[in-house]
């Protein structure tokens, strides 16, 4: 694959109404120059996979991305369960967000009322994930911004094909600061932290990994919110119907979109400015730190060489962001 061709991607999502895993594709299916989307995979996370599913759906109808294939992925995590969340919370304190533990079956239609006339594909995820890297070794990138609950599916189905990933890229953890759910753990690697550790010890070649180091350095305001809204399309009114009533509750308030800077990246890797190459693993141990990245001391095995973004031009951040999503 020559450099200007653009990158085949899996983005694998826990999916969003608008902000932030919606948000992120539409910013990828945008730029096609850059990545070639090859399908959605759809895993539990900020909601169920039933409900997620029709919020992607809904995306890839509005942006005109219907061709765009959307797999229905594991609809638990590999350990964690509402119920160890529940224990969790009642020894060490309280989880601030816990997805799809707190959803019920129910799935509401997205915004406008309909569901997308554009329906998930037969194949799981994880069966196309491994198609799609099948039949295309060492090309193709595996995004995971949400839990990593298909890809363990992935390589504890094929474990010869993490070597014939290209990189994964990764929003989650957090390698120096604290995390977002509980004092240790950012949402991703909290929810499904057995997943995470799996596939970073799978032996994917190279690992980026977009953690609350840097995705904490770009909250959107109101008055880049209010910028973007001014657009009125398709697009910007799902983004004032998701994040609009928080902005009129509080002009104060801060939306983080981690996944869109993961995409931004994706699409023009000089807006991250520092990274460094940590060994980092995964605590799985139920306790107060399930689900922490851990920068592991030189020799300890557990530790897999990531490359971990740590700052951003934040100014040229916001530029793409709100580039991408006015874009008519
Ligand atoms: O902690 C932030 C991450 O959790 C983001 O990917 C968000 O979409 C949720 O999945
Ligand atoms: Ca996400």
């Amino acid at each position: 694959m020559s450099v200007s061709e653009p990158e085949p991607i899996v983005y694998d999502t826990d999916s969003a109404i608008f902000n932030d895993d919606a948000a992120a594709l539409a910013m990828l299916l945008r730029r096609p120059d850059r990545v070639d989307v090859l399908g959605v995979t759809v895993v539990a996370g900020n909601h169920t996979v039933p409900q997620g599913a029709e919020h992607m759906l809904h995306l890839l109808e509005l942006v005109g991305a219907e061709d765009v294939p959307l797999h229905l992925g594991a609809h638990a995590p590999l350990v964690n369960t509402p119920e160890r969340a529940a224990r969790q919370e009642a020894r060490w304190g309280p989880i601030s967000f816990k997805g799809a533990f707190d959803e019920g079956p129910d799935v509401r239609p997205p915004h406008g009322g309909r569901f997308a006339a554009v329906r998930p594909r037969p194949a799981d995820a994880a069966s196309f994930i491994i198609d799609a890297i099948e039949s295309r070794p060492d090309e193709v990138t595996l995004v995971a911004v949400g839990p990593m609950t298909n890809l363990a599916h992935v390589f504890r189905t094929r474990p010869d094909l993490a070597p014939r990933v290209r990189r994964l890229v990764f929003m989650g953890g957090a390698a120096r600061v604290p995390g977002n759910v509980t004092p240790a753990a950012e949402f991703n690697l909290w929810f499904d932290p057995d997943a995470a550790d799996e596939v970073l010890r799978a032996g994917v070649p190279e690992m980026v990994m977009f953690g609350l180091d840097i995705t904490n350095h770009a909250p959107v305001r109101k008055t880049l919110f209010d910028r973007i809204v001014a657009a009125d399309t398709p697009l910007t009114r799902l983004m004032q119907h998701h994040m609009g009533p928080r902005y009129a509750r509080d002009p104060a308030a801060t939306y983080y979109v981690w996944d869109c800077i993961t995409a931004a990246w994706l699409i023009d890797p000089s807006v991250a400015t520092v990274s460094e190459t940590l060994p980092i693993a995964v605590e799985t141990a139920f306790g107060p730190a399930c689900g922490a990245t851990t920068v592991t001391d030189p020799g300890d095995p557990r530790g897999r060489p990531v490359e971990v973004m740590l700052d951003l031009d934040v100014g040229a951040f916001y530029e793409l962001y709100s580039e991408l999503l006015t874009a008519p």
